[in-house]
């Protein structure tokens, strides 16, 4: 009987979820293994929740948005017996090894198990967020600022007939990556990071001067940016993250810009709209060759590792390191920013 490799998507979904299981099924299938996929995260390992996916189950998800496998934000070390039942589900699924795809708290998972309980995992980073360290760029991120950028041009046309500001929100975490990108390729008038903290007055002025120009003004903001004094949300989820959904980053940057410069001003919030849709290519491709790599380190039996891109490369990182710390943007992105926006 031909070995088993299950594979799981846990987290936030994002596009290039589906290239990757079709990569890691397709290669898998060449070198000899069949594949199975666990049903929405680290949930369906719990469950021992899984179904054979077959090369022609995968062939035409290249194209398609989400994961075709469902996700959750479950982790097994947080509920009561998880990690037992994960480690009596590799036994009852008859697993040789599994794939792990997600971001920072999947792979987290992941790492924990392999150090630990000498699990056969291997990881695939994924995250809009592009905020995984050991990785250039996760798949799910091009798509996700793509999408952003879109809205800025829609949001600067009507901001224009109007005469108004207007605020994007953009998703992101606590890295500012999505927002950077966006406010570069939409050529905004201001970008607010989590990386530091929004100096209003800077902002009002900024926003002022870009519509006495203009007669618009377009201002991109992380939904993590944090104003001077502010409290922290304490709503945690299952990982510890903070629930950010609810902070209102856009609503409120509006009416401070309005407050602070008499310019009626708009916001949008693009929330999960930049999680859904078709992979752009780069993704496609990305994904592909992540889950590609992720079936031969399989069959080299290199677990605890994920594959990471390294320049142009697709290389093996340690699991450790790809969740160790935070990719934040970085002190040189940040004066590129300065001297574009
Ligand atoms: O981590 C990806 C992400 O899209 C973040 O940018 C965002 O804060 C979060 O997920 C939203 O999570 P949910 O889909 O659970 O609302």
């Amino acid at each position: 009987m031909a070995k088993r490799i299950a594979i799981l998507t846990g987290g936030g979904d994002c596009p290039g979820l589906n290239p990757a299981i079709r990569g890691v099924v397709l290669k898998a299938a060449k070198l000899g293994y069949e594949c199975l996929g666990v049903q929405e995260g680290w949930k369906g390992m719990i469950e021992a929740d899984a179904r054979p996916l077959s090369p022609d189950d995968v062939r035409e998800i290249v194209v398609k948005g989400g994961t075709i496998l469902g996700t959750s934000r479950t982790n097994p070390y947080k509920k009561d017996g998880g990690v037992e039942r994960v480690l009596e589900a590799f036994k009852t699924l008859g697993l040789h090894a599994l794939v792990a795809m997600g971001g920072e708290d999947t792979l987290g998972v992941a790492a924990k198990l392999f150090k630990e309980k000498k699990v056969n995992v291997v990881g695939v980073p994924k995250t809009m967020d592009n905020d995984l360290s050991a990785t250039d760029f996760t798949f799910g991120f091009d798509t996700a600022a793509t999408i952003a950028v879109d809205a800025a041009e829609r949001l600067v046309d009507t901001g224009r007939s109007h005469r108004r500001a207007m605020v994007l929100e953009v998703m992101g975490r606590h890295a500012g990556w999505v927002a950077l990108y966006t406010a570069i390729g939409a050529g905004a008038d201001y970008l607010c990071l989590p990386e530091r903290p929004v100096d209003v007055k800077d902002l009002c002025a900024k926003v002022k001067a870009a519509h006495a120009k203009k007669k618009v003004a377009l201002v991109v903001a992380s939904e993590a940016v944090e104003f001077a004094g502010e409290k922290k949300d304490e709503k945690l989820d299952d990982f510890g993250h903070m629930l950010l959904k609810e902070r209102g980053v856009g609503a409120r940057l509006a009416k401070m810009i309005e407050d602070g410069t008499g310019i009626e001003t708009r916001h949008a919030v693009i929330g999960h709209i930049q999680r859904g849709g078709a992979p752009t290519l780069f993704d496609r491709i990305l994904g592909t060759r992540a889950g590609v790599k992720a079936a031969e380190l399989v069959h080299a039996g290199e677990f605890g590792k994920m594959a990471a891109l390294k320049g142009t490369e697709v290389v093996a990182v340690g699991l450790d390191a790809a969740t160790a710390k935070l990719k934040t943007v970085t002190p040189d992105w940040l004066d590129l920013s300065d001297d574009l926006i």
